[in-house]
């Protein structure tokens, strides 16, 4: 008796002991940790039932030979058995899985190759870190715990978007970031290809798109303050995706379940098609160049903007709409996925106020308000796309002035314009910047790469993401998104560090349950995923472990209040110029900081090991932060 009791507990201290090994991102929906393990050997082979499964075997096969050098082969039968379900089982639907990993073999079963895919994700993260690298690691055992995981997406559209307008992205820079994102089970790559700094995509019926619109005048050093381009400065700094490119990167997202949502930004964001066809927008201005990141705009108070240069396509030009015939009918043959995202947003209406070719439009069209002009621009696009077999999205200031009849909407500016589109009956994506802008800063400005982003998104923040909210029908929240505008993110190593880890959140928040919402859980997976992501190469940011600083006077004291978004952390800190460690004062409440050129400098610390960036704040700085200075 004694015995089996002994036994029992054993086995319930080693399931818990393997469960504390399993930090799978996204959450799957169940996961049972069950005793031993299964260790893979030079001689295990990968299995498929069907040829259906045999892409997805491949591809394990490949990734499992990379990082241990063995040269596994995949044959009809294997100790990793993958199987697509005869009947299929309908709790997994078509992206679902079930991963059994015994001493004995591992198998996955799913109704889709797509499931198949996911649970080798999955399989993935239960061996060794080690697994990610991208060159043989010697290593005596690569191992799995034994668990069963039954595991199905929340969403059906798990998407991140880049925008490889503000700066080129080279083809084999967004095949690795599918990759890092397909790793996630995201299922949308989201492509911003058009905007005022590039037009980015071959449009062979209007060479002049990427012949002049897919060139700038070369800038270095900061976004937004750079000179505006002279009339005849060579356009040098140049990039674009051919046809073929195009193709190619389709296919290579489509072998890891992901589909591509192009977007081409209209009626504004247009500068660099104007620039290449000056004819299309309101004031006909040859001299408008594409944008470098020179600042063109103004922005108030209220949400309002001024364009200073015309960036907005004519809407009462049909010359406008045979443009974007050609446009969309290129891109509709190039893209299978049922939907084309035209942007919309931040559309400056100005020069349409002015125009008298605009104002003759609205009084025949009995158009109230150039808010109306854009939804009348909208709809004729609606139908431009629907006459080449497409839906159309589009930001949410679609819905200004009346929303196309069967457009969907992507919320970015809060969830408010979801909601409204919602109760309309509109399908939404919801990506507001607020939790879910991963080009927004993740930590203090002063440690921060990027020191001048508008606004901060923490990474607990993004984490407390609800995608439906109160009282709105789930079935018209066709998922999330988590968006990387690059003006300040110029190469794949920055495009890595600000989508790590808040798109590892994302992950979890569109595809996991609700219910297994959990802060401190995701940061000790998002612990061994860092862990990964060093094998892989993949940057990231640490930025969850800084301290956060904050300031206030208090009976004309200046006090500063130390927080941290992980816990168990602890601060030190020094006021005396020395840098700050486990032997200065540690952090226990407000302090007074005195006068004085004194600098408050903070660093975080877990188990007598530093973990965070040392913070060093002037007391100007820290008046700044307390309200009293600018
Ligand atoms: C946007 O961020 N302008 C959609």
């Amino acid at each position: 008796m004694r015995a089996i009791f002994l036994f029992i507990l054993l086995t319930c201290a080693l399931a818990t002991l393997s469960a504390q090994n399993i930090a799978i991102i996204p959450q799957p929906v169940s996961v049972q940790p069950l005793k031993g393990k299964f260790a893979l050997s030079s001689q295990t082979a990968i299995g498929y039932s069907q040829d259906a499964a045999k892409p997805v075997a491949d591809m394990l096969a490949t990734k499992l030979n990379t990082a241990t050098g063995y040269r596994l082969k995949t044959q009809r039968r294997g100790q990793i058995q993958l199987s697509l379900n005869a009947q299929p089982n309908s709790t997994l639907g078509k992206e679902g899985y079930i991963l059994d990993v015994t001493p004995q073999g591992v198998k996955i079963s799913a109704n889709e190759p797509a499931g198949l895919f996911y649970g080798m994700q999955s399989l993935l993260q239960l061996f060794p870190a080690a697994i990610e690298s991208k060159t043989a690691v010697k290593k005596s055992a690569w191992s799995a715990p034994a668990v069963r995981i039954t595991d199905y997406p929340r969403f059906g559209w798990r998407g991140v978007m880049l925008d490889v307008s503000r700066h080129f992205f080279s083809k084999e820079d967004v095949k690795r970031y599918i990759d890092e994102m397909a790793l996630y089970k995201y299922n949308v790559f989201h492509w911003h290809l058009t905007d005022d700094n590039g037009w980015r995509i071959e449009i062979k019926s209007l060479p002049k798109l990427t012949q002049t619109g897919a060139c700038r005048v070369q800038r270095y050093g900061k976004w937004g303050q750079f000179e505006a381009p002279g009339i005849d400065e060579p356009a040098t700094d140049c990039g674009f995706y051919t046809q073929d490119d195009i193709r190619e990167i389709v296919a290579y997202a489509a072998e890891r379940y992901m589909t591509i949502l192009p977007e081409v930004d209209v009626p504004g964001h247009s500068m660099a098609a104007i620039a290449s066809y000056p004819e299309l927008c309101c004031t006909k201005d040859t001299s408008i160049r594409v944008n470098p990141g020179s600042t063109f705009a103004e922005w108030y108070d209220d949400g309002t903007f001024k364009m200073l240069v015309d960036n907005s396509l004519n809407p009462s030009d049909e010359g406008v709409y045979t443009f974007l015939g050609k446009v969309f009918s290129e891109i509709a043959a190039l893209f299978p996925n049922p939907y084309i995202h035209v942007g919309g947003d931040e559309c400056y209406h100005g020069y349409w106020e002015k125009d008298a070719g605009c104002l003759a439009l609205m009084e025949k069209e009995g158009l109230k308000n150039s808010h109306e002009l854009q939804s009348y621009f909208l709809k004729r696009v609606e139908k431009i796309l629907q006459a080449n077999g497409k839906k159309m999205i589009g930001w949410d200031e679609i819905l200004e002035g009346g929303l196309a009849p069967e457009a969907s909407v992507m919320s970015w500016r809060g969830l408010e314009g979801g909601i409204e589109a919602a109760k309309l009956g509109h399908n939404v994506v919801m990506s507001p910047n607020d939790y879910v802008y991963i080009d927004l800063l993740q930590g203090d400005p002063i440690v921060e790469p990027d020191q001048t982003s508008y606004k901060r998104v923490r990474l607990q923040k993004t984490y407390s993401f609800e995608p439906v909210p109160e009282g709105i029908d789930p079935k018209y929240i066709l998922g999330g998104q988590a968006n990387l505008w690059t003006e300040k993110v110029p190469t794949i190593r920055q495009a890595e560090y600000m989508s790590f880890p808040r798109a590892w959140a994302t992950a979890d928040i569109y595809w996991s349950p609700k219910s297994a919402k959990n802060w401190p859980a995701f940061i000790s997976r998002m612990e061994k995923h860092m862990e990964r992501a060093d094998f892989a190469g993949r940057n990231y940011a640490r930025s969850a472990f800084d301290a956060i600083v904050t300031a206030s006077l208090e009976e004309g004291k200046l006090m500063a209040q130390v927080t941290t978004e992980i816990d168990g952390l602890d601060v030190y800190y020094t006021l005396n110029e020395t840098l700050p460690d486990a032997y200065t004062p540690r952090y226990s409440q407000p302090l007074e900081i005195p006068e004085g050129p004194v600098t408050l400098k903070v660093v975080t610390y877990r188990n007598g090991r530093p973990v965070g960036k040392m913070i060093a704040l002037p007391r100007e700085e820290l008046l700044r932060r307390a309200g009293q200075k600018k």
